[in-house]
């Protein structure tokens, strides 16, 4: 089989299944009354870390491809920015349904007046246009170069979802500080890397890439995605 029927038969469909996993178990759970006694705090806390999570392996992408030089990474990137996507709004939902029972004047003042509220909700609010951009005709209608700097809004949403989750433990902060560390490495690796890229006058190169920017050749192969 070549890697890209491999991909896409088989690395593709088990990814997509592997990250259905959380969802099913917390329904097998909460059907089952296996959640803990605060079972919509518990739904609240696994979705918001799955969406993180979610974030995180997003983001990891690009660093893994330039690190072990395979590129065909790229092509899981849509799925696990969309799963993140996914997971979000499943969190916010919990927060809208069960938690707040849609009381919309509570959580308006939540939204405003509740500092890990407000950069939870605008952490998610940033994911809305990564997701409706995400089809390969979006790609090609705003241009490799415009997409990924809009794309650039999930380094805001991870920024975003690390506080979120710092402000809101009381207590032990050694989780929230795991997920700032992550962020940090991943968002540090593309600090590096422009500068080494900049240093060693590697970028961009015109004429390898037909005149194209490395950027652009990666949003028109996501936009090749099956
Ligand atoms: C739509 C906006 C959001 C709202 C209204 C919201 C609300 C909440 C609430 C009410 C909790 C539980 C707080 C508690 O137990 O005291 C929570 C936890 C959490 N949220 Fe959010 N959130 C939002 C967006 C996000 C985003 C975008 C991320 C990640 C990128 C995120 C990650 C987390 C994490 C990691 C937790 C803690 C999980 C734990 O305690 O183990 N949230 N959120």
């Amino acid at each position: 089989m070549t890697t890209t029927r491999w991909i896409r038969w088989v690395l593709k469909p088990a990814l997509f299944t592997a990250a259905l996993v959380p969802v099913a178990y917390l329904i097998w759970a909460a059907l089952t009354g296996n959640l803990t006694a605060n079972p919509i705090q518990e739904l609240e806390h696994e979705t918001g870390l799955w969406t993180l999570r979610f974030v995180c392996l997003t983001l990891a992408v690009t660093p893994l491809r330039r690190v072990t030089g395979w590129n065909s990474l790229i092509r899981f990137r849509r799925m696990l920015g969309l799963y993140a996507f996914f997971y979000g709004t499943l969190h916010l939902l919990t927060y809208v349904v069960l938690d707040q029972f849609f009381a919309f004047q509570t959580m308006l003042v939540d939204v405003t007046k509740r500092p890990y509220i407000t950069v939870g909700f605008a952490g998610f609010v940033l994911m809305i246009p990564l997701a409706i951009t995400s089809t390969a005709g979006m790609i090609r209608r705003l241009g490799g170069r415009r997409w990924n700097l809009l794309h650039r809004l999930i380094y805001v949403t991870a920024v975003a979802g690390v506080v979120h989750y710092w402000w809101l433990v009381k207590a032990d902060e050694r989780s929230p500080e795991r997920y700032a560390l992550a962020v940090g490495v991943l968002l540090g690796f593309r600090l590096l890397y422009l500068a080494w890229k900049s240093r060693s006058r590697l970028a961009p190169a015109p004429a390898a890439a037909g005149g194209r920017t490395p950027f652009r050749l990666d949003a028109e192969r996501d936009a090749s995605l099956d």
